[in-house]
């Protein structure tokens, strides 16, 4: 069984990432209560969190694999952050997409002058094309999320969380392969004992709520998961690596509907002013929308993991009328309280010295 990543290992790979990854807010949602920070990493370099992970993996290499290049199979966002990390290291990268991967993913790892192989939308297929790429030019494989140094890499994000608010007691979080939340849950455990972590899925790709409730990998087929409009999170199964750290260190794993995550998408952009992909808003859709189905919390942070949706998509959504209930129409029309409070990144406003509301290290009264 693999040991799991250690707290140490993450803040090696903060130390690399410094200077090259963007410090990412921790934003409020505004009127969300319980109150909802959102860790947007929209805002990241190459629009995701996947920068962290492969660039923590490339920079690790030594000399001689940089020189032969490497090569990663993705959806769409780890290609662009692994094409992003090696131009930026001078390494030659080839990255394998499914055919049906969005073109505003695939697009800008060609641009950065990554080699592109397309394959049948399936982990399979995607694997055996690695395979070949590997045995025939000896490239070095930066795996998506099976993998230490890339978990490492994404766990950075739990460490921002943890400085910025000390006090999150509950911590939401995308899961397809599960190196995000194994990175976040392994830096959140260590340095906020008391949060929960929570993964959150769509309906139509539960792998991962399956895997923890049995206690093993368990894979859905690819024709069930390539259904949800979710295109980031159709993995059909958790690696190994990171089963360990869900079931050591994750909560629960929740699912959302198909619709709630439109919703999301679009209340993202119209309330939070943030753009998100489907599978990027899930976390903030069950904060929102299926608040029953997590625990309680008084200090919840949502990671929107990345921003990269097709413009007509987002165009789509945007206009689509809100799938609200009546009564939910009313808590969001009404103000909570007589006197509306401006929202701050945590419970009480800034010192009066302050001139941001969203300081880079937040103002945290959220901590203990
Ligand atoms: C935007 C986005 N969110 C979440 C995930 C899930 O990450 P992981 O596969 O590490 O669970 C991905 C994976 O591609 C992603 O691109």
């Amino acid at each position: 069984m693999p040991s799991l990543v250690s707290v140490e290992e993450i803040r090696a790979a903060a130390g690399r990432l410094s200077g090259v990854a963007v410090r990412t807010p921790l934003l409020p949602f505004p009127g969300a209560r319980p109150r909802l920070l959102i860790k947007a990493e929209s805002l990241q370099l190459t629009g995701s969190f996947k920068l962290r992970g492969a660039y923590a993996a490339i920079s690790a290499l030594p000399r001689p694999a940089r020189e032969r290049g490497v090569v990663a199979h993705s959806s769409g966002n780890h290609a662009q952050a692994v094409a992003y990390a090696a131009a930026l290291l001078g390494v030659p990268a080839t990255v394998v997409v499914p055919h049906n991967a969005p073109a505003i993913k695939v697009a800008p790892a060609r641009r950065l002058g990554a080699r592109i192989v397309t394959t049948e939308p399936t982990l399979a297929a995607r694997v055996a094309a690695t395979q070949e790429l590997i045995s025939q030019h000896g490239y070095t494989l930066i795996p998506p999320f099976d993998d230490r140094a890339v978990i490492a890499g994404q766990g950075t994000i739990g460490l921002e969380i943890a400085a910025d608010c000390p006090g999150a007691d509950l911590i939401v979080v995308p899961v397809s392969g599960g190196g995000l939340i194994s990175g976040v849950a392994a830096a959140i455990t260590a340095l906020c004992p008391g949060a929960k972590v929570i993964g959150v899925e769509p309906e139509l790709a539960a792998d991962a709520r399956d895997s923890l409730r049995q206690g093993r990998q368990v894979a859905w087929p690819a024709g069930n998961t390539q259904r949800t409009i979710a295109d980031a999170l159709r993995v059909e199964q958790v690696g190994a690596v990171p089963l360990q750290h869900i079931l050591r260190h994750v909560d629960d794993v929740v699912t959302v509907t198909e619709d709630e995550i439109r919703e999301t998408v679009r209340r993202l952009a119209v309330e939070a002013h943030l753009v998100a992909e489907p599978g990027g808003a899930v976390a903030v859709a069950a904060c929102l929308l299926r608040e029953r189905d997590l625990p309680p919390a008084e200090a919840r942070v949502a990671i929107l993991s990345g921003g990269n949706i097709d413009p007509r998509l987002l165009a789509e959504i945007l206009v689509e009328r809100p799938a609200l209930d009546p009564h939910k129409l009313g808590e969001l029309c009404a103000p909570h309280s007589p006197t509306p409070r401006p929202e701050f990144c945590c419970s009480s406003p800034p010192p009066a010295s302050s001139t941001s509301l969203v300081p880079a290290a937040c103002c945290c009264s959220c901590s203990p």
